[in-house]
């Protein structure tokens, strides 16, 4: 029997969630009201972001080398595609969930439209702890998982990308195992594939590159020099390792790092090349030279101008947001500042460039990923670096304006301007039928 109740009143959530245990989709869904006061007209569309278009949850089983039967479970989450084909990442974790999954997925539609890539959101994962399979097994599981994604992602439907551990070679057995299903090659199926398979130069360093654009942009406008700047990285991987990098080439001294396994720190600023070989040689910074030790908490309280959490969600949250010293906080790592966390800092006028913008780079070299494979014309480096840079300064100069027009944070800034671009695509194209 159809109901006579508005839609608002049946609707308030998908029926699959429980309201009470909606994890880091409860966290997005929070921002999308946070939001919807600014979205004027289109505000009457704003239902769509909170449903993910499409869900898939498939069964991965694999033979392990022991021979033994595993299940995996895997998902695909297709956020939205009003905007053009779905594109995120796929994670390998063993505390991957499906409310995790569409919220990804979700920031990921937020993502892309905030640096205006033609692309919708999508995510999708397996609950694995990769660290525990074979590297046959690994095969084994990522070929299978993307036979069974096969019916929904496509060059032209949905286009995933590394993540969480996963990596270029995990592409390029997910991009032959598409293609031979298919039965012709189809690079353009993933992006962050190896550059001898259809990659792009620049796509290694472009979400650590994207986080130093952003970075300086937004130091210029608060009159912060980059020149002697005291700056702290949390995770010194790909996005850490190269932010740390490139602002220490530009003048700033990287004073503390700290990573899986350990804290450092030196006050006249750490020699990066020579810590990074340390980390590609022993797998961290522990032991590394020309530092100090420190203890894990005094990460958060060390004196410092920028603070890059670069390594995990939920970091920053209101047992530590108290002590930062840091006039700007880049999230270069997806979620790591808590809701309660980032009121915190904004009464403590810290300025928080958001995760959906500070670490949009990755995407957008994925796009120019994706657009080399269809044309298979492949740019330089300089090319690629040049119109990355050009793309963040864009997104960041709309989106300090918007942030300013209506006196609202940064974050809520990109909300309004992904939104607005998503929900003007959804009402121009009109619902189907
Ligand atoms: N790589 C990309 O292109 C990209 C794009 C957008 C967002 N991100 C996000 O950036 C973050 C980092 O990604 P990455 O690709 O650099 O990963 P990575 O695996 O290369 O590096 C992760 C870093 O985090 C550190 N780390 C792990 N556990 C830690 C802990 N408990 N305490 C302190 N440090 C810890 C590791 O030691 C390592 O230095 C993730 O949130 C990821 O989703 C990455």
């Amino acid at each position: 029997m159809l109901s006579s109740a508005p839609a608002s009143a049946v609707h308030t959530l998908p029926s699959y969630l429980q309201a009470d245990k909606l994890g880091p989709w409860g966290v997005y869904l929070q921002q999308i009201d946070r939001v919807t006061p600014y979205l004027g007209h289109l505000a009457r569309w704003v239902e769509t972001l909170k449903r993910p278009k499409r869900a898939l949850i498939v069964d991965v089983p694999i033979e392990l080398d022991n021979g033994t039967i595993a299940h995996f479970e895997g998902y695909r989450v297709q956020h939205n595609t009003s905007r053009g084909p779905g594109k995120g990442g796929v994670r390998f974790h063993q505390d991957v969930t499906l409310s995790e999954v569409m919220a990804l997925a979700a920031w990921m539609s937020i993502k892309n439209a905030a640096v205006n890539v033609p692309y919708g959101g999508a995510k999708g994962g397996i609950r694995v702890d990769p660290r525990q399979l074979s590297r046959s097994e690994l095969e084994r599981l990522t070929r299978r998982y993307t036979s069974e994604i096969g019916i929904i992602i496509g060059p032209t439907k949905d286009i995933p990308a590394p993540d969480v551990n996963t990596n270029g070679q995990i592409m390029a057995w997910m991009m032959d195992t598409y293609s031979m299903n298919v039965g012709a090659t189809a690079t353009g199926v993933v992006t962050g594939k190896p550059v001898d398979l259809g990659g792009s130069l620049g796509r290694v360093e472009a979400t650590g590159r994207g986080v130093f654009t952003v970075g300086v942009e937004a130091a210029k406008r608060i009159g912060l020099p980059i020149e002697g700047a005291r700056v702290a990285v949390q995770g010194l991987g790909n996005v850490g390792g190269t932010a740390g990098k490139l602002f220490a080439q530009a003048g700033a001294r990287v004073v503390a790092v700290q990573d899986h396994t350990g804290t450092i720190g030196n006050d006249q600023g750490l020699d990066m090349s020579a810590l990074l070989a340390h980390v590609q040689a022993h797998g961290g910074v522990d032991g590394f030279a020309g530092a100090d030790r420190m203890a894990p908490q005094e990460f958060w309280g060390v004196a410092c101008e920028i603070l890059i959490p670069a390594a995990l969600e939920s970091q920053i949250t209101r047992l530590n947001a108290g002590q930062i010293k840091a006039r700007l906080v880049i999230e270069g790592a997806n979620g790591p500042t808590t809701p309660e966390a980032d009121d915190i800092l904004h009464d403590k006028d810290v300025l928080v460039l958001p995760d959906v913008i500070a670490n949009a780079g990755g995407v957008t070299v994925s796009y120019f990923e994706w657009v080399q494979d269809f044309s298979s014309f492949f740019w330089s480096e300089d090319e690629i670096n040049a119109r990355l840079v050009r793309i963040m300064q864009e997104a960041f100069a709309g989106i300090w304006q918007v942030a300013a027009e209506h006196g609202v944070s940064l974050r809520t800034a990109t909300f309004i301007v992904a939104c607005q671009r998503i929900l003007r695509a959804r009402e121009m194209r009109g619902l189907y039928p």
